[in-house]
């Protein structure tokens, strides 16, 4: 990713937060300020793998091809620590396939967001692929 790419996404979190803080304390306006400023206080934004090093969990959410996610998964694998969790955002691919590049058993996790889950009063329930797990 370059610095270009990185700096337009940080652009689009800061946005999104930001109107959530709005959302959420409407005319209070201070404690929507507290939020957002804790909130993307604790962001920090890197093209540099390296920054997984102390990593607890990796959410994976770049393109939609096999072959591009398995070169960042071996990288990963020889940067994060073992206990890292490596998690993949794919809508078409399976988890087995991805992971199969790493040198870690198990968990194995898919995750699924979904961006207007905040808006809801109540959110649903799925389950994981291959996992047995469940997230909300
Ligand atoms: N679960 C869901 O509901 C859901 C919905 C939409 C997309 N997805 C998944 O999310 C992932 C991303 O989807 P998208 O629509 O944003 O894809 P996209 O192709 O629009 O964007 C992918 C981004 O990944 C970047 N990228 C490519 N190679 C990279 C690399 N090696 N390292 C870092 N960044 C890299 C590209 O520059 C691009 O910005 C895909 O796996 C897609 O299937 C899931």
């Amino acid at each position: 990713m370059s610095d270009a790419t990185l700096q337009k996404t940080a652009t689009a979190i800061q946005k999104s937060v930001a109107r959530f803080g709005k959302s959420k304390f409407k005319t209070e306006t201070d404690k929507g300020d507290k939020y957002v400023s804790e909130t993307l206080g604790n962001l920090t934004f890197s093209t540099d793998l390296g920054s997984t090093k102390e990593t607890d969990l990796v959410i994976e959410a770049i393109v939609e091809d096999i072959k591009v996610k398995h070169e960042l998964f071996k990288t990963l694998d020889k940067v994060a620590p073992a206990h890292t969790i490596f998690t993949s955002n794919t809508s078409s691919l399976l988890i087995g396939d991805i992971s199969a590049v790493t040198n870690i058993p198990c968990p194995r996790l898919g995750v699924e967001w979904i961006g207007w889950i905040s808006w809801l009063p109540r959110a649903p329930l799925g389950p994981i692929f291959m996992t047995g797990l469940y997230f909300v």
